[in-house]
């Protein structure tokens, strides 16, 4: 058990306790009741968030407004653009649930199966924006008796183990992120997008490697990242691709098996993440969701 955790001001005691969760990242979060009102947690969980990248509270019970204050410790809350996906009372929720609303379970091909299975390639939450979120939150209602698994890989971890030259070539390149390809390379069918609909959503660049404000670098991929900007689309998707496959193979991966009760928070901005497969006509599996607005620019490796 750890009882600090490092900053960019050194070693800090907390009130928390911190346990690891993997070699690489993650940490479990104990002595904390996540429905106590104590905004003086505020700032070591953003520190610790920041540290760990993924951080569990385990064995929770939270109402929905307890959760949703909880999460505002991390910063500001997103509101869904679709009214229909909106919690009733509290909107910043999202009910990520493969439950229909009659109740029964979709077959793997329905567009609500198809929907979540979409989260089972490697991504970063709204990558395809300017200004990506910062994290989101999980908190387990009813999970699966097995598989439905998290995977979170390290993305620091993933830029501090290239090599000098790559990283160099690397730097200086920008990817484009896509919500109109990572829809299209969703492993289902969906319906085509509408021009206004895709409107809302143009392409956006962003550094290959990003530099964070505290000095570190990390690798941003993951699933909307289309292909590298400037560059023949085919050839440099299929170069994203094999980078991304490399660069979550080398031990930096934590798979996270849910309990119900779970609450857990990833770092969007260097870590990526997917759902591992379950039976998803078969097993309920029901999360609620809360998104942290993002406020960190992506900005690339400045020269020299
Ligand atoms: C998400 C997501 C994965 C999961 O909510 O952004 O990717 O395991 N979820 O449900
Ligand atoms: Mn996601």
């Amino acid at each position: 058990m750890l009882d600090f955790m490092v900053s960019e001001t050194g070693f800090e005691r907390s009130i928390m306790d911190f346990s690891p969760l993997h070699a690489s990242l993650g940490a479990s979060v104990t002595d904390i009741d996540c429905a106590d009102d104590d905004a003086q947690i505020a700032g070591d969980l953003q520190v610790a968030l920041r540290h760990w990248q993924v951080l569990l509270f385990r064995d929770q019970d939270l109402s929905d407004e307890e959760f949703v204050r909880f999460c505002r410790n991390f910063g500001d809350l997103e509101i869904l653009p679709e009214p229909d996906k909106r919690h009733p009372v509290y909107p910043e929720i999202f009910n990520l649930s493969n439950v229909k609303p009659d109740g029964s379970l979709p077959h793997r091909d329905h567009p609500q199966a198809v929907f979540l299975r979409g989260t089972s390639r490697w991504h970063t939450d709204s990558s395809f924006r300017d200004t990506p979120c910062l994290a989101t939150v999980l908190y387990a209602v009813t999970v699966p008796p097995e598989d439905g698994d998290t995977e979170f890989a390290n993305m620091i971890a993933a830029h501090d183990s290239l090599d000098e030259n790559e990283r160099r070539e690397l730097e200086q390149l920008r990817v484009v992120h896509s919500y109109a390809y990572s829809r299209s390379a969703n492993p289902g069918k969906l319906e085509p997008m509408s021009a206004e609909e895709l409107a809302r959503v143009p392409d956006v660049a962003h550094p290959l490697i990003r530099q964070h404000d505290d000095g570190r670098r990390s690798v941003f991929l993951g699933g909307h990242a289309s292909h590298i900007d400037g560059e023949p689309v085919a050839a440099s998707r299929a170069r994203i691709r094999a980078l991304e496959n490399r660069l979550t193979a080398i031990g930096n991966v934590y798979r996270h098996h849910w309990r119900q009760g779970d609450i857990l928070i990833w770092d969007n901005r260097t870590t990526l993440h997917r759902l591992t497969d379950y039976a998803i006509d078969r097993y309920p599996r029901v999360m609620r969701r809360c998104t942290v607005a993002g406020c960190d620019p992506v900005v690339p490796v400045l020269a020299g």
